[in-house]
């Protein structure tokens, strides 16, 4: 299958395309379709299943705009860049790293400095994909991805556009953590939008400026927290380890989620635990496991919280795309909001059993520092009190220095008042660390696509349909009076799709053609199920009968109406088809015209 047989697809059948059309397009940005977002809101409901009720965890819904101290404190607005060079002669922008990778053998360009990329392109001759001017000569230049936006008129505030929905789980970590009770570990997930200003759009809904993640930010106590690793351990992965790819003869490590982590290929259980369950969750959504790959990241890809990061990798067209990291962040975010922010970014740790220890303690006499150091007295008294806690040692002689505003300051230890005491002590206040799966939505809604994508022949006539289990499929059933000049097919038809409809599921209707272009359209976009009403259902004396025919197969059986919504429905959930078979037995095709 060509890329460009499945973008025509999801255009002329309505899963997704270009926005704005009618004023010229806008590149980077796409609409979903009625096909494209029904799928998508079951690709997001069976991760929600997954990642937040199996797991446990939590949902919230946070702002996409957020105030420009957040991205200060984040690390965003100083390192969130990716290379640009611009072509002197058309002016057209380009990802400097992604030309020097497709023009040499280097395979991670973006952990060069901008001048070795410069260098490359020099050397290599590399040429503007757009006019083909040379671009040898030109600066390669950090280009910060974030959008920006004013908040509110008049003196507004500088804000952005959250270029990740974790940013808005890690602010409000204040308040989530009493919703927890204080209490590690516990998780809080969020789907929604997210904006980067990418250089180079590309490749349908690859690379986008707008586009959705599913996340999950799961924080750990990192002394005692350890996953529920048993559950996965058996899980059988391809690992594309650091190490392998930078080995010329490097090759994929085929092995056991339990055994990676035994043996320290993957860094944390944590993160072992998450690629476990990732790779059961693309399996029941329908990736093809023979496409699909974990890589670790190179040491200069990682991005600037990581401690470690695995990417899960399908293959669509020939090339390996990131559908989702893995990232070990440590306590990089929340030390961060705890720096930057007002609120207390930790959590109470009770110890088993209370501690008694000794605390280093001052007690100046103000009467004295406030004469000799003026209005600096109360920054003296707070600097020997920081001191005593860091270094009691630094109060054994006669004097003791400090530094207030960089000027040292010396004060008599008997003013300091220097003393150790015994306290009792409950707990210890820490930084949790934070492990994070994050989901690209719109490149796993591409992925199960290309990989759903299929052509074979039915009654000698060729076909393309889309593979896409029942569980995801925009549709789950399509109802088909066989005629339309027999009112006792057309009202059953009604009834039977009304039914279907109160049962919760997504039904098309379609009377228009003939049965065969009727089937087709629906293996076009993936409907699992096709019920037709047809003249031996309703005649005799037995029960209304339909015949429920199988995407993948074409095979059908007759199903009592009474019953067609419940064996839908669990077929729906993840029942064989074989099994209905089984129950009903096959039928032959039943093909009529109006
Ligand atoms: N909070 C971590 C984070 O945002 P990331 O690797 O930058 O990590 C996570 O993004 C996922 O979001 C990626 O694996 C990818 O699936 C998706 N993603 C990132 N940038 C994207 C873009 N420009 N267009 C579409 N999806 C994107």
């Amino acid at each position: 299958m060509a890329g460009s047989d499945l973008a025509e697809l999801a255009k002329r059948r309505g899963f997704f395309f270009g926005s704005n059309g009618a004023y010229g397009g806008t590149a980077g940005f796409y609409t979903f379709g009625p096909q494209g977002a029904a799928l998508k809101r079951n690709v997001e409901d069976a991760w929600r299943d997954r990642f937040t009720l199996k797991e446990g965890n939590r949902e919230i819904e946070a702002p996409t705009v957020m105030p420009e101290a957040v991205f200060e404190a984040s690390g965003h607005l100083e390192g969130f860049d990716d290379m640009l060079v611009a072509c002197g002669e058309c002016g057209a922008s380009h990802r400097a790293d992604h030309l020097v990778e497709d023009a040499t053998d280097v395979e991670d360009a973006e952990a060069l400095p901008g001048e070795e990329v410069e260098a490359l392109i020099a050397d290599h001759d590399i040429a503007c994909p757009a006019c083909g001017a040379p671009l040898s000569g030109e600066p390669v230049e950090d280009f910060n991805l974030m959008f920006a936006t004013d908040i509110g008129p008049g003196d507004s505030q500088p804000g952005y556009l959250r270029p990740e929905t974790a940013q808005g789980i890690f602010v409000e970590f204040p308040r989530l953590k009493e919703y927890a009770r204080g209490s590690l570990p516990f998780g809080i997930t969020q789907i929604g939008p997210a904006y980067r200003n990418e250089i180079s759009p590309r490749g349908g809904l690859l690379r986008l400026r707008e586009f959705t993640q599913a996340e999950l930010e799961q924080f750990i106590d990192p002394e005692t927290d350890e996953p529920p690793l048993d559950r996965v351990a058996d899980v059988a992965v391809r690992l594309y380890p650091a190490t392998a790819q930078a080995a010329d003869d490097g090759d994929y490590l085929d092995t056991t989620i339990g055994e990676a982590v035994d043996e320290g290929v993957i860094g944390s259980p944590w993160v072992g635990y998450y690629l476990g369950v990732a790779q059961e969750w693309y399996e029941r959504v329908g990736v093809d496991l023979d496409r699909f790959r974990f890589r670790q990241h190179l040491a200069g890809e990682r991005a600037h919280y990581a401690a470690d990061c695995w990417d899960a990798e399908s293959e669509v067209d020939g090339d390996w795309i990131e559908i989702a990291g893995f990232a070990y962040r440590g306590d990089y975010d929340l030390s961060k909001h705890d720096e930057y922010g007002d609120d207390a970014f930790t959590v109470f740790k009770r110890y088993d059993e209370p501690k008694t220890v000794e605390r280093a303690t001052v007690d100046p006499d103000m009467s004295v520092l406030g004469p000799e150091f003026g209005g600096d007295a109360g920054a003296v008294a707070a600097a020997l009190e920081t001191l005593a806690a860091r270094d009691p040692d630094a109060f054994a002689d006669e004097t003791v220095t400090v530094e207030v505003d960089g000027e040292p300051r010396e004060v008599d230890a008997d003013v300091a008042d220097f003393s150790v005491e015994e306290v009792t002590e409950n707990g210890e206040h820490i930084t949790p660390h934070v492990v994070e799966p994050s989901f690209g939505v719109g490149r796993t809604v591409q992925t199960l696509l290309a990989h759903a994508y299929e052509t074979d022949e039915v009654d000698g006539e060729e076909r393309t349909f889309l593979s896409l289990r029942p569980e995801i499929a925009p549709t789950d059933a399509a109802v088909f009076p066989l005629v339309t000049n027999d009112e006792r097919l057309t009202d059953l038809a009604d009834r039977v799709a009304a039914d279907l409809r109160a049962a919760g599921l997504a039904v098309s209707y379609d009377d228009s053609g003939s049965i065969g272009r009727r089937y087709r359209r629906q293996d076009e976009v993936g409907t699992p199920f096709c019920v037709t009403i047809d003249r031996d259902g309703v005649e005799g004396d037995g029960p209304e009968t339909v015949t429920v025919r199988e995407r993948d197969t074409a095979a059908q059986v007759r199903v009592p109406v009474d019953e067609l919504a419940d064996e839908l429905a669990a077929l729906r959930s993840g029942d064989e088809f074989a099994a209905l078979r089984d129950r009903y037995g096959a039928v032959a095709t039943d093909v009529e015209t109006n």
